[in-house]
């Protein structure tokens, strides 16, 4: 089922990653003040390799002796190597993910379902329980647990100070069974340091976290956390995909990586915990406990607003006895989050296609920060079509909610490229009939640019070609040339100017 080797841990992903020289480590002693950060954004924007920083210094203290890894996800190849597949195999994850989600598969996701049956065995099967573990090589609990033995990034110079960037983040529901690891929601969620053992937890109201958060307070009870700091890749990226919630990340991860997961019990709270963890916070999560997270910068390239997040007493730190500590940044794209948002996307695509079929291709440019733009090309067949496309994906798909922006064009128009956009804007749209605005819609609340928060306008631009009673005028007929005179062309080039790059 898989394109790759399996993955258990993320140093296997690194020493796959090296064997392709896409490791590079660096032995320069790096601030975790700034510098670090700013390192990352340079090699991440020429594609570059996973960096293991093997000498960060937080600015006064020398000799942190935890190895800081970033950029894991910093380029789609590895996004996709992650998930085990080769990018060519991605659409059919996604037909096999739109399977999940519909009782009756979408069209050419049947296919995909009988070549994949062990992936659906998969999901079926359980957590492997095992007895020792390497995330708890070593274990610090009460007055021996200090966050600050963690080489712990401050990204932008505005932030409010250390943050932890990829935490894992496990959490069950009031009331289930701690070996029900089944049931785990598992997502990623930014931790801001405040103390040796006090982190806030920045999981928005709709997140998964969040709502198990409130099942325990409302009980009156403190909610047990447990946080992985270095998962496997798979588990990683189960962890930030939007999952159905009848599927387990940890068991997505599972059958991703081609092996059951391995937990074991964590130390201080009733919680399983990876086995193949670089390192595991532990802690609690209790009733009116917060305090005020940020400001951090953000996906959006602007700081947030300071706000009051739950606080995570931590009861337990465990890791291997020579850990590693993963980090990324967020900020103005691209960012990781924005490379692992593209092959999301691509992902979700059969989803999108099996409510509106006649889409053919959607792009969120992520400098657009991922979801607050989308590019449509469509089959198009009747006058209107565009506008009912456009009312579909913000009335049917959550994931639209926010996108305040869609410009719908032909299938001949490739909907990831801006020479191609733009030449249908300027040809096939006029600005007085092609342009539909909405008021007073949902909005993501960091949106500053719109007018109340949480509520905004949305803009839909209709690009395409205009048929039927769309128009009373003649249409403009695509130039081509055709494609005998297109091939004497390129060999003739060929020959005679074999110095022109095509
Ligand atoms: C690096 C990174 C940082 C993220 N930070 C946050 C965050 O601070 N708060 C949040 O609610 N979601 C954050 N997300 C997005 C969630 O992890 C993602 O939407 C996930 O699917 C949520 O899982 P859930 O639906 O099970 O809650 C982040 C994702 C990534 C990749």
């Amino acid at each position: 089922m898989r394109d790759l080797p399996v993955f258990p841990d993320l140093r296997a992903f690194l020493g796959w990653c090296d064997t392709r020289g896409d490791l590079a480590t660096i032995n320069d002693p790096v601030s975790l003040k700034h510098a670090m950060t700013a390192v990352h954004r340079q090699v991440l924007e020429r594609a570059g390799p996973v960096l293991k920083f093997a000498n960060p210094v937080d600015g006064e203290a020398n000799g942190a002796p935890i190895p800081v890894i970033a950029n894991l996800f910093g380029t789609s190849e590895r996004v996709c190597a992650g998930l085990g597949m080769a990018p060519e195999n991605l659409d059919d994850l996604g037909a096999f993910l739109a399977s999940l989600r519909a009782p009756e598969p979408p069209e050419g996701a049947k296919d995909v379902l009988s070549r994949w049956p062990m992936l659906k065995a998969a999901l079926a099967t359980r957590p492997k329980v095992v007895k020792r573990a390497a995330s708890q090589s070593e274990c610090f609990e009460g007055a021996d647990v200090d966050l600050g033995r963690i080489p712990v990034q401050t990204h932008w110079p505005g932030d409010a100070g250390p943050l932890i960037t990829w935490p894992v983040v496990l959490t069950r529901h009031h009331g289930s069974d701690a070996g029900a690891v089944n049931h785990y929601n598992a997502g990623v969620y930014r931790a801001q340091v405040i103390g040796r053992d006090r982190l806030i937890m920045r999981w928005l109201e709709h997140r998964g976290g969040a709502a198990h958060m409130r099942s325990w307070h409302k009980a009156g009870e403190p909610m047990p956390v447990a946080i992985a700091l270095g998962a496997d890749p798979a588990t990683l990226l189960s962890a930030a995909l939007p999952l159905p919630e009848t599927i387990s990340e940890l068991t997505f991860a599972g059958a991703l990586a081609g092996q059951r997961p391995r937990v074991v019990a964590a130390k201080s709270v009733p919680m399983m915990v990876p086995a193949n963890a670089e390192i595991i916070i532990e802690g609690w999560v209790h009733p009116g406990d917060v305090a005020p997270e940020g400001p951090f910068g953000d996906h959006t390239g602007y700081y947030n607003a300071v706000e009051d997040f739950p606080v995570m007493r931590v009861s337990a730190i465990t890791h291997r006895k020579d850990p590693l500590y993963l980090s990324t940044f967020t900020g103005r794209p691209p960012d990781e989050p924005s490379v692992i948002g593209e092959v999301f996307n691509r992902l979700s695509l059969p989803v999108i296609k099996a409510q509106i079929p006649e889409i053919r291709d959607l792009w969120l440019p992520p400098a657009a920060c991922s979801y607050r733009m989308a590019v449509i090309s469509i089959d198009k067949s009747y006058p209107g079509q565009a506008r009912r496309v456009m009312m579909g994906l913000w009335g049917m798909l959550p994931q639209f909610s926010y996108t305040k922006m869609i410009v719908v064009v032909d299938d001949d128009i490739n909907p990831r490229n801006w020479d191609d956009i733009a030449w249908a804007l300027a040809t096939r749209m006029d600005p007085a009939r092609d342009v539909m605005l909405l008021d007073r819609t949902p909005m993501d609340y960091l949106d500053f640019a719109s007018p109340e928060a949480g509520l905004a306008g949305k803009i839909g631009i209709d690009a395409t070609n205009k048929i039927g009673s769309e128009t009373t005028r003649e249409w403009g007929e695509v130039m081509q040339t055709a494609p005998a005179d297109t091939a004497f062309a390129a060999d003739l080039i060929a020959r005679c100017l074999p110095g022109l790059s095509p």
